[in-house]
């Protein structure tokens, strides 16, 4: 029996150690879904009750069999959420390349970040050239450390300030032009913690910015018993779907089988809510192992993960897995998944500076490629229908959640309480910039299949070992078939 190392991918439950351990995370399988299904339940949507909402989800009204779903999108507590007052971590520091600006995007804004090479400091610039609007991100860091402009070759420091219009006349009001505020680049407040590059989105808030702490990682991360494993990566999907899912401990057994999962683990998963508001939520269950999950808003989900087990010899046990992930608001349809994961056991599954522990981390990247790949598809096709359903009736998904769903059970129940969160608080949507459109979601045209073989789900996974190593596409293809190959082998 080849003992299964607990992977610390994504939101997961740990493999089993040996066979005889299981990790209670599972419950009966929710009924898929798919138009037609939901177009039968619309059909039936008057003469009905539709909704069976775990009850006491904080903030909502208690909802029981026969009872109607609020309406109400009020807020009666009065406290707002201001989606631009937050610090956004956009990027891991490691995985972001010194030597080209890299184009970002935040609530719908884009951003170029580059590194200065005369302070040393990370930068976030409005991608936006003043001179005639081009993307800096297109850009070059010049001769004299500043970002360049491809088009004109107007060049600007790491605050902005323009330093050089190649154009310009020697003497005169075109030299001067250069010292103009409206030749400067807009700047961003920026910040380095615990190896996160974050943004504050609104270039005025530099005071409250500065009074604001970043959202932390847990103690443990910091913490010689623990080993930790990060990886960011962009998916194709709306942050409200990809919150919804990393809320959703459930999903793990089916949608990641034999990756972090097993379908015959499937069981209650009786989550309790301990408290809420404006700041998020928390709650939790009390079984083995216990599962405390908490939604720092707008975008910090975190899940700590506490196992009571026995080991031969070593006896008891107390293991912990933190699975942090960050999912950030990009653009409609676009979001930003960076996941930091620690555990305090199998240190030697994973990649780190002991000489015993030999994982590349890319290895680590590819696991959790293949969560991400699982959930990617039915992540896609829930969106397509949510957001039709929502433009047919013209109103907003959060609204109308509970009755285009049917969520029995209390495994959905930090689900409910992000929905929840969202329409009450976070105005159903982010404050995105400028116009946003939801019609520049993708298709879900590509089969499971073909989603693995085609390097496809890839193509946005951002690791930085992956790609310095300058591996040929064929090579990269090679590889990532052949530990699919064995993977499978292995999980059979
Ligand atoms: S648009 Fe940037 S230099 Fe002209
Ligand atoms: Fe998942």
């Amino acid at each position: 029996m080849p003992v299964m190392a607990p992977t610390p991918s994504l939101l997961l439950s740990p493999r089993p150690l040996t066979a005889g351990h299981r990790i209670p995370f599972s419950l009966p399988a929710l009924p898929a879904s798919s138009s037609s299904r939901l177009r039968a339940r619309r059909a039936r949507v008057d003469t009905r009750l539709r909704v069976a909402a775990p009850t006491s989800v904080p903030g909502e009204a208690e909802q029981a069999p026969g009872e109607a779903e609020p309406s109400t999108s009020s807020n009666e507590s009065g406290e707002k959420f201001v989606w631009r007052d937050h610090w956004y971590p956009v990027s891991l520091v490691e995985d972001l390349d010194p030597s080209v600006p890299t184009p970002f995007q935040l609530l719908n804004r884009d951003l170029v970040i580059w590194k200065d090479p005369k302070s040393g400091e990370w930068v976030a610039l409005d991608d936006r050239c003043p001179h005639r609007l081009a993307p800096l991100s297109e850009g070059r860091i010049d001769e004299t450390g500043c970002l360049q402009c491809s088009y004109h070759g107007w060049s600007f420091d790491g605050s902005g300030a323009c330093t050089r219009i190649p154009q310009a006349a020697p003497e005169g009001p075109e030299a001067r032009a250069v010292r103009s505020p409206k030749a400067c680049a807009i700047k961003f407040p920026t910040l380095i913690s615990q190896g996160l590059f974050f943004v504050w989105p609104d270039e005025n808030g530099w005071e409250k910015a500065m009074a604001t702490k970043p959202p932390m990682l847990p103690k443990e991360f910091e913490d010689p018993a623990f080993s930790t494993v990060t990886i960011q990566r962009d998916l194709y999907y709306g942050y409200d779907t990809l919150m919804e899912n990393v809320s959703d401990p459930s999903h793990i057994e089916f949608a990641h089988h034999k990756v972090t999962g097993r379908r015959d683990r499937a069981r209650p998963l009786p989550f309790k809510m301990e408290s809420s508001g404006a700041w998020g939520y928390s709650g939790s269950n009390s079984g083995n192992p216990r599962i405390t999950a908490t939604f720092e808003a707008p975008c910090y989900a975190l899940n700590k993960i506490e196992i009571d087990t026995k080991l031969p010899i070593f006896g008891d046990q107390k293991w912990v897995i933190w699975i942090c992930s960050f999912n950030i608001p990009m653009a409609p349809g676009k979001t930003r998944s960076i996941v930091c994961s620690a555990r305090n056991f199998f240190q030697f599954t994973m990649p780190g500076k002991a000489w015993w522990q030999l994982v590349p981390r890319w290895y680590e990247h590819w696991t959790s490629n293949l969560v991400y790949d699982g959930d990617m598809i039915v992540l896609q096709g829930q969106e397509k229908i949510f957001l039709s359903a929502s433009k047919e009736s013209s109103a907003d998904i959060n609204q109308q959640y509970t009755k285009l769903t049917f969520t029995p059970t209390q495994a959905d129940r930090f689900v409910l309480a992000f929905r929840a969160w969202l329409r009450k608080f976070g105005n159903s949507q982010p404050d995105w910039f400028g116009s946003p459109s939801q019609e520049t979601l993708p298709s879900t045209v590509l089969s499971k299949r073909e989603v693995k073989f085609s390097g496809y789900s890839h193509r946005e996974h951002l690791c930085s070992f992956v790609f310095k190593a300058s591996v040929s596409v064929s090579t990269y293809r090679s590889i990532y078939g052949y530990i699919l190959i064995s993977h499978e082998l292995f999980m059979h």
